[in-house]
């Protein structure tokens, strides 16, 4: 099954950039910009920052960018995404990693943040309880974030229909369930959660402390 879906994943990483873009009708770098302030890594000179379903990089990279001291890892377990980030990585600002959101493979307590955007949803119930398991396990103690960017849930039908879809395509057909149980998931995990809602009114930001 992990094999099929990172199948689906090689496939769309041919169009997934173009795909977001007309999505987002090109709001996306500044939604990605106000994840990337929320991780508030001002004070901190060398940030260890985690970017886990990285997709493309996009978001990463946005990391490496505004924190050029920082050591920033983009983990995903598509090959076809990884190979389209590393092409707008030139210059090697951030690191990829090709592994399973759900057995991350670093030790405890090392990242100042630890970011997932518009995957979590996607991922099927047990994978998803224990990517957030690991992403709280690898977030230092303390004010650390897991970020956490998520669509909000579709209001009119015919992308409701897409959506529901798309869902069924990854085979994350639970995610009706999720979107429902507001935020009593994440609390079962993490002592504090905070949710924000970005300007567009297209997303929310999920802001999680271990
Ligand atoms: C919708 S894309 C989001 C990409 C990126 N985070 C963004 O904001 O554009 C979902 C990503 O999650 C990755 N993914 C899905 N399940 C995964 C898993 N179990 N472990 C690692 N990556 C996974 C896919 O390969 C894909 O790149």
């Amino acid at each position: 099954m992990q094999y099929s879906r990172r199948r689906y994943y090689d496939l769309f990483s041919h169009f997934y950039d173009m795909f977001i873009a007309l999505h987002s009708l090109r709001d996306e770098q500044s939604t990605r910009e106000i994840l990337v302030d929320s991780a508030q890594l001002e004070g901190i000179a060398k940030p260890y920052i985690l970017d886990i379903c990285c997709g493309t990089g996009s978001l990463i990279l946005t990391f490496a960018k505004r924190y050029p001291k920082s050591t920033a890892v983009g983990l995903d377990f598509s090959h076809g995404m990884l190979r389209k980030a590393k092409k707008k990585n030139p210059n090697q600002k951030a690191l990829f990693i090709e592994a399973d959101a759900a057995l991350l493979p670093f030790s405890n307590d090392i990242f100042d943040v630890v970011a997932c955007s518009y995957a979590l949803y996607e991922l099927k119930g047990a994978v998803r309880t224990d990517a957030l398991k690991e992403m709280k396990r690898v977030v230092k103690p303390g004010q650390a974030s897991v970020l956490i960017m998520e669509h909000e849930a579709p209001k009119h039908p015919i992308v409701r229909f897409l959506f529901k879809i798309r869902m069924i395509l990854v085979g994350s057909t639970d995610v009706r369930a999720l979107l429902g149980a507001g935020l009593e998931p994440f609390k079962k995990i993490f002592s504090k959660v905070h949710l924000l809602h970005t300007p567009s009114g297209k997303s929310r930001l999920l802001r999680c402390i271990k």
